[in-house]
């Protein structure tokens, strides 16, 4: 039985600060998050991204230094994207196998300077193709699944031959995730982790991640026949129940506040770990309603951030990381 009015009044745990604190339902601390970097050739480099205000690349030597302060920031993960130059780039996308690329040299960089941060590769053709597209194509640019999850499947081993600790797939292949895990068994990666961006939507808020790995110029089309329809539920726990059941260790949401819907049911229907991607276009959002006057920036990464645990999510990868692991730590 419910109090009523006056005997309920539901302001009054409200009134205080103290009291405020101990009735939180949720908690938002540096460990949920998980911070995406990108990377690029040479030493010394830092090219600002103009589409993300406040993001950069940075070359391998830099990256080091940006994970050091992540650490030191209790952030317990980074994100590594690369920026492969054009005359890398091929219709297979074969740098992605490259054991000295952009990515697999970060990854040792960071691991022999910071043993103690975990490492996320992405699994996925894009910032390797020269159609920017996440697998290979065929004459029509449809993207095929079966050959594109065996080259996955090397891109993966790749990553964890260098030392990272999470594979993540966001390539939207059907199967690459039983195939990426048998791989891994087979070499004895058995504490590699997989991620997979299991409800990963064909979005409008990607672009300036594609400038940032340099792949919106490059993409012919849309990523429609791979990624998901936004107007899909349902859909989307089955791609959940799919991944899971051949391996996934967490999935992910992606784009993250337009589907704080989809990490709800994700996390009530298979109580697994959930996370979600506050994607390049969201943080650019955030960052033009404050150039605007129109926001509060401290306030509304908080409360976005907040926002997603709220939802279920174990964690959240987003480019304000860092920036709000140090207002978490005062
Ligand atoms: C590529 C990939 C994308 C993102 C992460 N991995 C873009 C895409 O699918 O085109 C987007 C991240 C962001 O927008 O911040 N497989």
């Amino acid at each position: 039985m419910t109090a009523s009015f006056p005997a309920l009044r539901l302001r009054r745990p409200r009134a205080t600060a103290w009291s405020r604190a101990l009735h939180a339902e949720t908690v938002l601390t540096p460990s949920d998050l998980i911070w995406p970097l990108f990377i690029t050739e040479g030493q010394g480099v830092e090219e600002p991204v103009s589409s993300l205000p406040g993001v950069s690349r940075w070359s391998v030597d830099l990256i080091v230094d940006r994970a050091r302060e992540a650490r030191d920031a209790g952030i317990p993960c980074l994100a590594l994207f690369p920026n492969t130059p054009r005359e890398k780039r091929s219709e297979r996308g074969e740098e992605a196998l490259n054991p000295d690329n952009l990515m697999c040299r970060a990854t040792r960089a960071i691991k022999d300077a910071v043993p103690d941060i975990g490492i996320l590769t992405d699994v996925a053709l894009d910032p390797y193709t020269a159609h920017g597209h996440d697998g290979i194509i065929d004459a029509d640019g449809y993207v095929l699944n079966d050959i594109t999850s065996e080259l996955l499947v090397e891109q993966a081993l790749n990553q964890a031959r260098a030392g990272a600790d999470v594979i993540a797939p966001s390539d939207m292949m059907d199967g690459r995730v039983a195939a990426i895990r048998a791989a891994l068994e087979g070499e004895s990666f058995v504490n590699v982790q997989i991620m997979a961006y299991s409800a990963k939507y064909a979005s409008a808020f990607y672009g300036p991640f594609r400038d940032a790995v340099g792949s919106r110029g490059l993409l012919k089309g849309d990523k429609r026949t791979y990624q998901m329809d936004p107007a899909n539920a349902e859909e989307a726990l089955r791609e959940i129940e799919a991944d899971l059941a051949e391996g996934a260790d967490s999935v992910m949401v992606k784009p993250g506040l337009p589907y704080l819907d989809i990490i709800r049911s994700a996390k009530s229907r298979f109580q697994v770990p959930v996370f979600a991607y506050q994607v390049s276009g969201e943080y650019a959002m955030i960052e033009a309603a404050v150039a605007a006057g129109a926001a509060d920036r401290d306030a509304m990464v908080l409360e976005t951030l907040m926002a997603f645990k709220r939802a279920g999510c174990s964690g959240v990868l987003t480019y304000h990381a860092l920036h709000a692991a140090r207002l978490l730590n005062g």
